[in-house]
């Protein structure tokens, strides 16, 4: 038997029955019974926005797939460039097309000349990196101006590889330029990752090649933080997206959704909270000082995830690979007091409240030497592939333009009145 809800009006006395598909009801149904009655829905925490079928969560289980697939399986098997190709694509690709997919994005990774030197040398020099590459990536709309062909498929896919060749070059200039270093072009004998990694630390040698591990590591952190859903940015990026502006437009707005400290920034104030603490004996009392609403234990709770994030598991265990080059970075073993004590804890408990993908992942950036301005920065690098997913979607199925609805609760009517005969309180 199909499954449905039955509403009663009681202003009338009529009751109808809305269908439930897939664990929503629709609100066309609804409106067709209840015109002009809206939902009220802050944070959209009740509102299925999309229709989707890239990422699958659950947050009650503890489980996230790309595609079907177990981000788990994703994270030990594939490539960060193959994810890409699959969040895009919607399957993972054969050995020609995983070919030619990294030959086309290995091609697109430089920068028009100007965009460095006219662009990104005209900031201040202590500007923020994911400032410098909120606006970095608005301005590439301006290089490319075929990007609003948003209805030609050849014209999206191929603003779909500059983005995705482009965020680790404009993402290394942003931080070499923040410290003053030369710019660094890319390598195209390098893997994604590798080619990253070189653009971020090459000094003088005519080859940068970083230790394997920590490629690694680079790409299982990219896979991980490719797509999560309808989150703050991707909502972003769907709203202006809807709008049918370019997606250089659209990314920049999500790339400012994700610099805000409540989503891309958490990582950088668990590292904060970590060095407050100091130290293993300060756990209790700062696990104490939360608890009596004094801040937040960083890195924990989801606003989906009311298990362990399984991201945050596989981060935890790429930590302790890296620490094998780098050394360990002291803030772990703070970390993992802090886990031990809290998961042990009633408050957390109750609350269901477990370490997110950003407990870990600052300390392995921290190690790797990536400053923590830099951890947004990271985080859009692969971020952008799960955006392009949800705006090439969007497009696909042609979908309305976001416009919500609002509970209005000002003033009523009121006449104007001249600047001489108002009154205000003193
Ligand atoms: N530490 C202590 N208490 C917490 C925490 C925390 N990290 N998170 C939630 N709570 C408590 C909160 O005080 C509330 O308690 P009560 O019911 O007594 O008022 C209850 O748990 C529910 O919290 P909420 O704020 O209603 O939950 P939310 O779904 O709106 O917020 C969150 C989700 C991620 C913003 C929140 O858990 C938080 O601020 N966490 C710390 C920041 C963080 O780690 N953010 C990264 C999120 S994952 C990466 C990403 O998506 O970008």
């Amino acid at each position: 038997m199909a499954e449905s809800i039955t509403i009663t009006d009681n202003r009338t006395g009529e009751s109808f029955e809305i269908p439930i598909e897939n664990g929503v009801v629709s609100s066309h149904e609804w409106q067709k019974h209840l015109p002009g009655i809206w939902f009220y829905d802050p944070g959209l925490m009740s509102t299925a926005m999309a229709e989707s079928s890239i990422t699958y969560l659950d947050g009650d289980q503890g489980i996230l797939r790309y595609r079907g697939y177990p981000i788990e399986q994703l994270a030990e098997e594939s490539t960060y460039l193959e994810v890409s190709y699959l969040l895009l694509h919607g399957e993972l690709p054969n050995k020609e097309q995983y070919d030619k997919w990294v030959n086309d994005i290995t091609h697109h990774t430089f920068i028009h000349e100007n965009v460095r030197k006219r662009f990104l040398e005209g900031f201040h020099y202590d500007a923020h990196p994911m400032g410098i590459l909120v606006s970095a990536v608005a301005a590439l709309s301006t290089f490319y101006s075929d990007a609003k062909n948003i209805f030609d498929p050849a014209s999206r896919d191929k603003q779909i590889v500059r983005l995705i060749a482009k965020m680790p070059t404009l993402a290394a200039a942003a931080y070499r330029f923040s410290v003053g270093m030369p710019f660094v072009y890319p390598d195209n004998s390098l893997s994604f990752p590798a080619n990253f990694l070189s653009m971020m630390w090459k000094i003088a040698e005519p080859r940068y090649e970083a230790d394997p591990r920590l490629v690694r590591a680079m790409d299982v952190l990219f896979i991980l933080h490719a797509d999560h859903e309808q989150n703050c940015s991707t909502t972003a990026m769907r709203v202006v997206g809807s709008a049918h502006a370019d997606p250089y437009s659209a990314a920049a707005a999500a790339t400012a959704a994700l610099y805000g400290p409540r989503h891309g920034g958490a990582n950088e104030a668990v590292i904060k909270m970590l060095t407050e603490i100091g130290s293993l004996d300060n756990v209790s009392d700062f696990v104490k000082s939360v608890k009596e609403g004094h801040g937040r234990l960083q890195g924990f709770g989801h606003r989906v995830y009311k298990n362990y994030d399984p991201r945050a598991k596989i981060v935890k265990r790429t930590a302790y690979e890296v620490f094998e080059v780098t050394g360990k970075n002291p803030l772990l073993d703070i970390a993992l007091k802090l886990e031990e004590v809290a998961l042990s804890d009633d408050y957390f408990i109750s609350r269901r409240l477990y370490p997110n993908v950003d407990f870990y992942s600052g300390i392995i950036y921290q190690a790797m030497g990536f400053p923590v301005d830099m951890f947004p920065v990271l985080f859009a690098i692969p971020r952008i592939s799960g955006w392009l997913a949800h705006w090439n979607e969007l497009l696909e199925e042609d979908a309305k333009i976001v416009r919500p609805r609002q509970c209005y609760v000002g003033s009523d009517v009121r006449d104007y009145v001249p600047m001489e005969k108002r009154e205000f309180e003193s």
